[in-house]
């Protein structure tokens, strides 16, 4: 196939080795997107559908943004690839600065990955070294939490609790690690916003650190709302409680926002959006507007410090023996700057918390069909959980075809649909989403 019919149906399907999909199935059905712009996409067929889940939360400022693609462009032209390591260009220099301009706190260090799961295995490294530096090297255990998503590499995924990820690898996990309970408790179902109840299920960190010593634990790894298992929100006090007994015992708190991170709460950040600053953050996804593989950690001071500080190596040895041919690219670097001018001059993170309210009631419209069992939302992200047929997973992704063939895409995982609207949307895109939704969901539960 030649380049220019890249967008057409291939002649082959069979040698792509799709991710997280059924290869089979699809490649009897396929389902491929040639063109997207603002928020609608159009599939193989022409059909013209609206974008339900911004991408996987990767594109909060629409398809087709001219200011990234000029960007991007020019980049190639004047500097298309440098090697980052004791190396660099401007570029990435600025964009740290413009990064931690918005982070919460003295969350000021900037290290940059290829995607979320890199940036979560950056973060738990430096969780490890920060504490070797300290000379606590006996700190080496994780904590996590069930129904988290943090990525597939062999330290995010140990660290995640979706039960699937793991269960093949389970021979290779990272050593050390425990997961907390998750927090959506049965009352939570149909919970506008944060649920009043549910702050006690941060005692299980409490609880960990009395039965493997504290001061054995080296960090604490959360979302501020578990997104990929379809926005799990929260409970009133529940971040900030985290916060204290990671402060009791010395334990690093580490917010994964690869989701959360730019403006989908309603704030920059999940940490802003409920007051609690972690030690480290973790970004992708909406960084770049999901155009070019970037991944973020951000760092406080105090950590960067202590690692640096302690490397006795000769000049030009790393202080952090870490890091990606692809850390801070400049093609990465020049759409990121572009999208950190756009956050600027439209005010992006208001928008998306001034649209929140229209976006949760559309959502919540819906409880009234028969085979929704749970309802979420907040800030831009939203859940839907379809009542579970036969086998887990089987109405989710029922739900899902119907929803495309109505004219909505979106993500499903299991059975729950994860909407989360471009914050570029109008109230008339919101009403076509939800619309859509209504008509996808009927028509399964009548199937
Ligand atoms: C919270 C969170 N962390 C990490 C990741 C992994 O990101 P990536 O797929 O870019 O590696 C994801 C992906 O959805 C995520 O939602």
């Amino acid at each position: 196939m030649s380049t220019q019919n890249r967008t057409n149906i291939p002649n082959s399907l069979n040698e792509h080795w799709m991710p997280f999909s059924d290869n089979k199935s699809f490649k009897k059905n396929p389902r491929l997107i040639t063109d997207a712009k603002g928020v609608y996409l159009t599939n193989h067929e022409g059909k013209k559908m609206i974008d339900g889940s911004s991408g996987l939360f990767c594109n909060p400022l629409g398809h087709g943004r001219r200011e990234i693609t000029e960007a991007v462009s020019k980049q190639l032209d004047k500097l298309d690839f440098c090697q980052p390591f004791n190396q660099g260009f401007g570029g990435s220099f600025e964009l740290a600065t413009r990064i931690a301009k918005k982070t919460p706190g003295d969350l000021n260090k900037i290290f940059y990955t290829i995607c979320g799961s890199t940036a979560v295995e950056t973060a738990i490294k430096i969780a490890i070294a920060y504490h070797k530096a300290k000379g606590h090297g006996h700190r080496f255990r994780f904590v996590g939490r069930e129904r988290g998503y943090h990525g597939m590499n062999i330290g995010a995924m140990t660290v995640g609790g979706m039960v699937n990820n793991v269960k093949a690898f389970a021979s290779i996990l990272m050593p050390g690690v425990q997961h907390m309970r998750h927090t959506h408790l049965p009352e939570h179902k149909f919970v506008k916003g944060q649920p009043e109840t549910g702050v006690e299920m941060a005692e299980d960190l409490e609880r960990l650190a009395t039965n493997f010593g504290g001061e054995n634990i080296a960090a604490c790894i959360v979302e501020p709302i578990a997104g990929s298992t379809g926005t799990l929100i929260p409970p009133k006090g529940y971040l900030k409680r985290l916060r204290e007994i990671c402060d009791k015992h010395g334990i690093l708190l580490i917010f994964d926002e690869v989701i959360t991170g730019w403006g989908r709460t309603g704030s920059a950040f999940g940490a802003i959006e409920y007051g609690v600053t972690p030690d480290i953050m973790t970004m992708a996804k909406a960084t770049t507007n999901g155009v070019v593989p970037m991944g973020v950690v951000a760092v406080k001071d105090g950590i960067y410090d202590a690692v640096t500080d302690a490397s006795s190596g000769p000049e030009g040895a790393p202080e952090l023996f870490h890091g990606y041919t692809y850390s801070g690219i400049p093609v990465a670097v020049a759409a990121a700057l572009a999208v950190q001018d756009i956050f600027d001059k439209e005010d992006i993170f208001k928008r998306a918390k001034e649209l929140s309210p229209y976006f949760l009631d559309g959502l919540f419209s819906l409880k009234d069909i028969s085979c929704i069992t749970s309802i979420r939302g907040y800030g831009m992200m939203g859940g839907i959980d379809i009542k579970i047929k036969d086998k887990p997973g089987k109405a989710g992704f029922q739900t899902f075809k119907h929803c495309y063939d109505a004219g909505v895409n979106f993500k499903s995982t299991g059975d729950t649909l994860i909407i989360a609207p471009q914050f570029i949307c109008e109230k008339k895109h919101i009403d076509e989403i939800i619309e859509k939704l209504r008509t996808g969901i009927s028509n399964y539960a009548k199937s």
